[in-house]
């Protein structure tokens, strides 16, 4: 079986002693290709120099929710910055992750919100696709996807399993990511939530180093553990997991690597 992890953080510190065994490993297991998100400039940078490594290995730029800035002239440098970062390097296949999370703060949802507004911009100027973090804010998450007109489609990344909220992605033209918490003993709408969702628009993820499924929940986590969320996803819609790695595999060949180049002319 081949994977296709849609969003992970390798950069991310919990791989400094071994990012290198663990690209190894997670290649090893059937991922044959994978998406290292950005959170920030940095971490985005981080994303680009491990892509460029590695063939196998995507990166995409943004900025997370939680990394917002002070004030409203950071947060323009800051994603001039990113643009900048996507218009050099030709590995970034889409602008994420971004959204809102009011879970951690909720001092700043203006500046979050304008932040999520603008990133989306960014990406249908630059014709990419978006990966969209939103945790503790559904409503104005919906709000945003009514409003915003998004070019080249994105993913709603680790789906909270609310109904309205995929019912209201699903509309907006989006791909729903399925990772760890779909195995999870506690996540008891999983199921009427994947039922919800057409195979054509499901996806994968690990949200390595978070995030690992069930059996191995509470563990470090690593694109290998894909093959746990593939047999739950398969088990949901009545398939084999052969079946359902290949679909949720071509499904983020489409949507990230689709042949339409970015917009280098602006
Ligand atoms: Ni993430």
């Amino acid at each position: 079986m081949e994977f296709f992890d849609t969003h992970m953080h390798l950069d991310d510190n919990k791989f400094d002693l071994d990012r290198e065994e663990v690209i190894e490993k997670i290649w090893s297991a059937g991922v044959t290709k994978c998406i290292n998100m950005g959170c920030n400039v940095k971490s985005s940078q981080k994303a680009i120099a491990i892509a460029q490594k590695h063939d196998f290995i995507y990166a995409a730029c943004g900025l997370h929710p939680e990394d917002i800035p002070q004030t409203e002239e950071e947060l323009w440098k800051t994603i001039a910055k990113i643009k900048e970062l996507v218009l050099q390097n030709k590995k970034v296949v889409a602008i994420g992750e971004i959204g809102l999370d009011y879970y951690w703060r909720q001092d700043n949802k203006e500046l979050q919100k304008t932040a999520f507004e603008k990133q989306i911009e960014l990406a249908n100027q630059l014709n990419l696709p978006i990966s969209i973090h939103t945790r503790d804010s559904i409503d104005d998450t919906i709000a945003i996807l009514r409003k915003m007109p998004i070019k080249k489609s994105g993913v709603l990344h680790c789906c909270p399993f609310n109904p309205e909220l995929v019912k209201q992605g699903l509309k907006a033209g989006l791909y729903i990511g399925f990772g760890g918490t779909t195995t999870f003993k506690n996540s008891k709408n999983a199921p009427k939530i994947v039922e919800m969702v057409p195979l054509e628009k499901i996806l994968i993820e690990t949200d390595a180093p978070y995030l690992a499924p069930e059996p191995v929940r509470g563990t470090r986590n690593d694109s290998s553990n894909l093959k746990y969320v593939v047999q739950k996803l398969a088990e949901f819609k009545n398939l084999e997991p052969e079946q359902m790695a290949k679909i949720t595999y071509e499904n983020a060949e489409k949507l990230f690597l689709g042949t339409e180049e970015k917009n280098i002319f602006l």
